[in-house]
């Protein structure tokens, strides 16, 4: 009818959608999305980061407070060496290159995972971009770096038995919030819902502690191909999921 909006605009991105709190996402596939285009690995690898540029925008236009992205575990070191320094390079050419942008969009950066035996100006890079976006109050972007999970709840245990034996710390005190407060993650909120992409079904040592209650949802994508279309599958899926914590669920009442 002739005056009428059409039905279609104006509406708000997610409506109708369940929006994570915090989405961990395990960016797999760099390797397979090259080769099958007859490209070197690495060239999956710089893909990777424009598609990671991408999710941070939704995550923003979405909504989502705290994003987590797995972009070295500590088992990628038995990669072969040329890969493992570019995927480095490649960290540091990301920082270089986003600072500025992600400052703009009051992105707070957090890298989680072991420092000791990285390069010395890579912890400082680290520290610097930490230190910089510190006071940003939009998105939480957590980069899992030179990660392990089984690492991190080993480092925890460490602590807290240093804290034991210098009589600080009673184990009769230890808690789960305790022990999540000494992971790199202390802070944050676990996640909701953890991404995999290019079919596998596993969490290769990612965030072990922290995804008791999170739902899994596996793509099939490579990571280079996750886009806007994917992540609002992803969010869809979400949506539809009963989350029971161990209770009867909504269904049921
Ligand atoms: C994920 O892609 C990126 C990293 C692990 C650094 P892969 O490099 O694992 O790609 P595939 O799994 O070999 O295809
Ligand atoms: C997990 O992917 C690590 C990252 C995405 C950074 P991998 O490709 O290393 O995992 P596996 O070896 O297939 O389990
Ligand atoms: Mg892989």
């Amino acid at each position: 009818m002739a005056g009428e909006p059409a039905a279609s605009v104006n509406v708000a991105p997610g409506a109708g959608l369940k929006i994570p709190r915090h989405i961990g996402v395990i960016m797999d596939g760099n390797g397979r999305w090259a080769k099958q285009r007859g490209k070197r690995r690495t060239e999956g690898h710089v893909e990777g980061v424009k598609a990671l540029r991408g999710l941070v925008e939704h995550c923003i236009t979405y909504g989502v407070p705290y994003l987590t992205v797995f972009s070295f575990s500590s088992e990628n070191w038995s990669r072969p060496p040329d890969e493992v320094s570019f995927i480095f390079n490649l960290l540091r050419r990301f920082v270089a290159s986003d600072l500025q942008r992600l400052i703009r969009n009051n992105v707070r950066v957090r890298i989680i995972g072991a420092r000791e035996g990285l390069d010395h100006s890579l912890v400082k890079l680290i520290e610097d971009v930490e230190a910089k976006t510190e006071g940003n109050t939009g998105l939480t972007l957590v980069v899992a770096f030179n990660y392990g999970a089984k690492a991190e709840i080993v480092a925890a245990a460490r602590h807290l038995a240093r804290e034991v034996a210098a009589g600080r710390l009673d184990p009769d005190e230890i808690d789960e919030q305790r022990l999540g407060n000494a992971l790199y993650t202390a802070g944050l909120p676990d996640p909701d819902v953890i991404i995999r992409t290019s079919g596998e079904q596993r969490l290769s040592n990612f965030l072990l502690w922290q995804a008791a209650y999170s739902e899994f949802v596996f793509v099939d994508e490579h990571w280079p191909d996750f886009n806007e279309a994917s992540f609002v599958r992803v969010l869809e899926t979400f949506t539809n999921r009963d989350r029971r914590f161990g209770g009867i669920g909504t269904a049921a009442l």
